[in-house]
């Protein structure tokens, strides 16, 4: 295997920071359990930059991105040791009727662009390449809704950070130096009761996601119930806000009756977004539960490690091989990450104690 530095290279993220898209496809596949199908996935992820800038290249101006997760046994079996700091499998919550399921995921594929025709020709590539050896988990076509809508009616996406703050929010830094310029992505599948949600008043609607239907302005805090979508999103710690990054889609088959939200969040450490989640599902305090979850309940949820574009450079189908790298990445080089410096998130720093798996209320 090169290694970066013989070469000069710098680490370069997957481009997780991206900007919304018209349109997008969340592809989830399992990996065959056996050897053949792993070295092939292996040969594949050194091929992926190059499927993706020769699909890209027919529009340049569409904006073609994908970046690809890997879940946590997928990663042991693909690449084994070194392994990122926070990998492991999404953890499902239930509290009260609600549940937060985890399902079968080996690697995530989030394909975004301007043009839905570029999205579906990347997936039809990806598939040519590895379809032999994956089935497929779960397949998803999003597409963005009226002024950047979800099907409840709502302008989402509006608080997410932008530019420096997205890559600070997203991009491993210092903390775990041999995965620095990764990310983590975590996605739930989300099934709306379109009827029950639109039958309610508006002003019920808008005080369960925390902001004006029409306007998308922020309710504020004195008309705002503690059990907003929007107070119980908000992690701070002193004094500073937690954040992730999301790009939920809309989706549906409206024939057969299906209306949903594709939730897509990515975050330098899953704590942030397990957080989230418990706050929704489990309530702030217990019982002060996302009353979204009254009209939307999640049918899939996993959690995948995106490496850097430079790591999936450098693989070799060769298992022993396949994650040194990461460790191969002189810190000088690290470095050269674009995020914007080293952020303090260490071990004590979300002050979360344990998340829980069920709960009472
Ligand atoms: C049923 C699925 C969901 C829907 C329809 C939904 C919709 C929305 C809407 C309309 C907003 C307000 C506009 C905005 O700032 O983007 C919002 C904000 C937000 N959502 Fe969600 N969301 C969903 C699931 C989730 C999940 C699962 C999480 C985290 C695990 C999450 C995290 C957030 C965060 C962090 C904010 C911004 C809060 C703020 O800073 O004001 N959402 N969401």
């Amino acid at each position: 295997m090169d290694t970066p530095s013989e070469l000069n290279e710098v680490v370069l993220p997957q481009n997780v920071v991206g900007p919304l898209t018209r349109s997008a496809i969340f592809l989830v596949l399992c990996i065959r359990q056996d050897e053949d199908a792993y070295t092939r996935l292996r040969a594949f992820c050194a091929d992926i930059s190059g499927l993706i800038r020769a699909v890209e290249f027919r529009d340049a101006e569409a904006g073609l991105t994908c970046v690809a997760g890997f879940g946590s046994d997928a990663w042991d079996k693909l690449f084994g040791a070194p392994r990122p700091a926070e990998l492991h499998p999404f953890r499902e919550i239930r509290s009260g009727g609600r549940h937060a399921v985890s399902t079968p995921g080996d690697i995530l594929f989030h394909i975004r662009a301007k043009r839905i025709d570029l999205c579906f020709e990347l997936a039809t590539q990806i598939m040519d390449s590895i379809g032999e050896v994956v089935s497929v988990a779960d397949e998803v076509h999003g597409f963005r809704y009226f002024d950047d809508r979800d099907v409840l009616g709502f302008v989402d996406g509006t608080e997410n950070p932008r530019g420096d703050m997205a890559r600070e929010a997203t991009i491993i830094a210092g903390e775990d130096p041999a995965f620095a310029g990764g990310s983590y992505v975590i996605v739930q599948k989300y099934l709306h009761d379109l009827k029950a949600w639109n039958a309610l008043p508006v002003e019920v609607q808008e005080r369960i996601i925390g902001r004006r239907k029409l306007s998308d302005v922020e309710l504020s805090d004195a008309d705002k119930p503690a059990y907003a979508h929007n107070v119980l999103n908000v992690i701070e710690e002193n004094g500073r806000q937690l954040q992730i990054l999301r790009d939920n889609m809309p989706f549906g088959r409206p024939g057969h009756g299906e209306f949903g939200t594709y939730f897509i969040g990515y975050s330098r450490t899953p704590r942030i977004t397990e957080t989230m989640l418990e706050n929704m599902f489990v309530g702030r305090p217990p019982g002060n539960y996302d009353r979204l979850l009254d009209f939307s309940h999640p049918v899939t949820g996993s959690l995948f490690f995106v490496p850097t574009g430079t790591f999936l450079d450098n693989v070799t189908t060769d298992a022993s091989n396949a994650a040194k790298s990461a460790e191969a990445l002189p810190a000088e080089r690290i470095s050269s990450v674009p995020t914007t410096g080293p952020v303090a998130v260490d071990d004590t720093s979300l002050s979360i104690g344990s998340l829980r798996g069920e709960t009472d209320e």
